[in-house]
């Protein structure tokens, strides 16, 4: 199959989304752009088009997919009911970086929801993403847009890189601004629980609901048996094909651990703006270590930098669990596979 690419620049561009649009209605699958990552869009109410997205990834079939939509009324169809505490999160976060899980309509398909009585939603900040899902006319189901397992895509590049030859477009509009997938909150047991953190902070959450519960799984690996409250979290994830480990200590404990390990095969450093300079292994900076957001938006990209230069072990510094940290340090803990190793500060 080939894969067509259509770059849109400005609203001036807007009608080159026709084709793909077009497309999607006819079940074909777009990579489209979003303020998080790039998604892998298909019409959600289509199971074949939730099939395709499915074999394309090679995603597991019991992960369920995140509706997208482009306004406020497009919600209602999709639940059972929209009760006024998720209302009031929608009326807050969005369009932005919020995905919200409610109990399911019939409308939606189980090959969408993963054959979970839930579904995920969310209103895209990305007015690219708005327009493509308004000109298919239909809600769009959009996991990330890379090949499960591999660190999700910041760039059009990324997606090409993954599923090139196995979609039928993708609508590159430059890199995302947030760099990390959104937060998802599930609302189904009344209170707000987050099951992935993001660009939407629990505090931010607690602001506007009073409360805000972190499943427990953001920060720990699940131990054997245990069921995920989010299907997501059990695969290991946004892994390159390195073996990386996260020290946690201070800069110079770091510099003195990693400068010992320089003649190692495929060592590499991740590590902050900055602080590579002083280091004797090849290094990749993620960030500046006092501002998460860049974190973010750097991380997955520093990720596939790493698998394209060769390396096969990466000492990380430890990010921050603070804001919008708790995302970096969440994705990068499951890059590493949760191996952390503690220094003498
Ligand atoms: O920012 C984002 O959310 C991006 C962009 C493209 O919008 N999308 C994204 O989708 O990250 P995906 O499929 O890669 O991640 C969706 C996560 C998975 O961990 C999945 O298990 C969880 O959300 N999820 C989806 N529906 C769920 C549900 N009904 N109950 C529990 N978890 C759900
Ligand atoms: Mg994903």
């Amino acid at each position: 199959m080939e894969t067509r690419m259509i770059h849109i620049s400005s609203p001036a561009d807007y009608p080159l989304l026709d084709e793909a649009a077009r497309c999607v209605r006819g079940g074909g699958l777009a990579a489209i752009p979003t303020e998080t990552v790039y998604g892998l869009a298909g019409n959600a109410l289509d199971e074949q088009a939730a099939a395709r997205i499915y074999a394309a990834k090679g995603r597991p079939q019991d992960n369920p997919l995140i509706v997208h939509i482009a306004d406020f009324p497009q919600w209602d169809p999709l639940v059972v009911e929209v009760p006024e505490s998720a209302r009031r999160l929608a009326e807050a976060f969005w369009p932005g970086p919020l995905t919200i899980i409610l109990k399911k309509s019939a409308l939606v398909p189980d090959a969408t929801s993963g054959g979970l009585d839930t579904v995920a939603v969310r209103m895209p900040a990305n007015p690219v993403a708005r327009e493509m899902i308004q000109r298919c006319g239909t809600p769009l189901a959009a996991p990330s847009a890379n090949t499960s397992g591999r660190p999700s895509p910041t760039r059009a590049e990324h997606v090409r890189e993954d599923l090139g030859g196995k979609i039928d477009y993708i609508i590159d509009a430059g890199p995302c601004e947030v760099g990390v997938e959104s937060t998802v909150v599930t609302l189904a047991d009344g209170i707000p629980r987050v099951l992935r953190p993001g660009g939407i902070t629990p505090d931010q959450i607690r602001s506007v609901s009073g409360v805000c519960e972190v499943d427990p799984a953001v920060y720990e690996k699940l131990r054997e048996g245990e069921k995920a409250a989010s299907p997501g979290m059990k695969y290991r994830h946004y892994a390159p094909r390195a073996r990386i480990s996260i020290l946690s200590g201070s800069l110079n404990s770091f510099i003195a651990y990693v400068n010992t390990h320089a003649d190692e095969e495929g060592a590499y450093a991740l590590c902050f703006d900055g602080e590579g300079e002083r280091l004797a292994v090849p290094f990749i900076e993620y960030g500046a270590q006092s501002d998460s957001l860049s974190q973010a938006r750097r991380l997955f990209d520093a990720l596939r930098e790493l698998d394209e230069r060769g390396a096969r072990r990466v000492y990380a510094r430890m990010p921050s669990e603070d804001g919008v940290g708790l995302a970096v340090y969440n994705r990068l803990m499951r890059a590493a596979a949760f191996e952390v190793m503690e220094l003498e500060a």
